[in-house]
């Protein structure tokens, strides 16, 4: 049996760099692991299990951790026909990365309970065929990510600050956020200006999220109200994280999650 933590992700920040002829968007975006976490179990068995602690996921093909497992199966022929069943903590839909994460382990899971011993970069590269934000969980928990997210290079690790991340009710698809982006508007930078304090925290996909559900505008401004340091949309939506103090006035409209970031330490070892 094996049991294995899989965190979410923040963007501290995301800049939608351009449109591609394939339909994605260029981004360069930091991307910041973070210890709220899913739990995943894998058993060896003789027969495809997936059991999850939240009814309103799938549990079919169209779980990110089937698909991890067929990859894996499909790129090494192996036969394996684990049991795994997925402690949900992680919000969906909220720009957190949750399902990536979770295909991201079961990756390092089947590699780890198969004896494969295929490379990290080589299980990172397969699991970008199945998602842009999948590679970024193989990384050391701070990365700046290009491409459409699935060009990966590590960043030293940054002093976490207090976060809160605010999950309102109802989620955003992603698909639909990308749609709503205004090409024009944006234009890159250097990375190290972010990290050196000159540019501070931002997301393009913050704009077009809100023209899809404006209320969410106004929970931004409910939120900068208590005081954070910052407060900004994570990824495509719909949650937010607060950094630094500050204080939530009581809403029963978004649950609120204590957090901090995380870094995965070693290459032999997952979060
Ligand atoms: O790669 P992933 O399956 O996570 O992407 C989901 C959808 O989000 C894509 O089909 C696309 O509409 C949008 N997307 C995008 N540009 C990216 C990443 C995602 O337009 N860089």
């Amino acid at each position: 049996m094996l049991k294995l933590n899989s965190p979410a992700k923040i963007n501290l920040f995301l800049r939608v760099v351009g449109k591609r002829s394939d339909g994605f968007h260029e981004l360069s975006s930091l991307f910041q692991a973070i210890d709220l976490m899913d739990v995943l179990t894998f058993e060896k068995s003789h027969e495809d299990r997936l059991t999850c602690t939240d009814p309103t996921l799938p549990t079919n093909q169209n779980n990110l951790v089937l698909k991890a497992l067929n990859l894996f199966r499909q790129k090494t022929g192996i036969h394996f026909y684990p049991n795994i069943h997925l402690d949900k903590r992680i919000p969906a839909e909220a720009g957190l990365g949750g399902g990536s994460s979770n295909a991201a382990t079961t990756l390092w899971a089947c590699n780890q309970l198969t004896g494969q011993n295929v490379p990290l970069e080589t299980l990172q590269a397969w699991s970008a065929e199945i998602g842009s934000d999948i590679p970024f969980f193989f990384s050391c928990g701070t990365a700046h990510c290009t491409g459409r997210g699935e060009i990966v290079k590590n960043l030293n690790p940054l002093p976490s600050p207090k976060i809160h991340i605010v999950k309102p009710e109802g989620g955003l698809s992603t698909p639909a956020v990308y749609g709503k982006v205004n090409l024009n508007s944006y234009k890159d930078f250097d990375v190290q200006d972010f990290i050196s304090g000159k540019i501070h925290p931002f997301n393009d996909l913050e704009q077009p999220a809100f023209e899809i559900r404006p209320e969410l505008k106004n929970l931004k401004l409910k939120l900068q109200a208590g005081g954070f340091d910052t407060v900004l949309m994570s990824g495509s939506g719909s949650s937010f994280f607060c950094l630094g103090e500050g204080q939530f006035i009581p809403d029963s409209s978004f649950k609120v999650y204590k957090t901090s970031f995380i870094l995965r330490l070693k290459d032999n070892c997952w979060y």
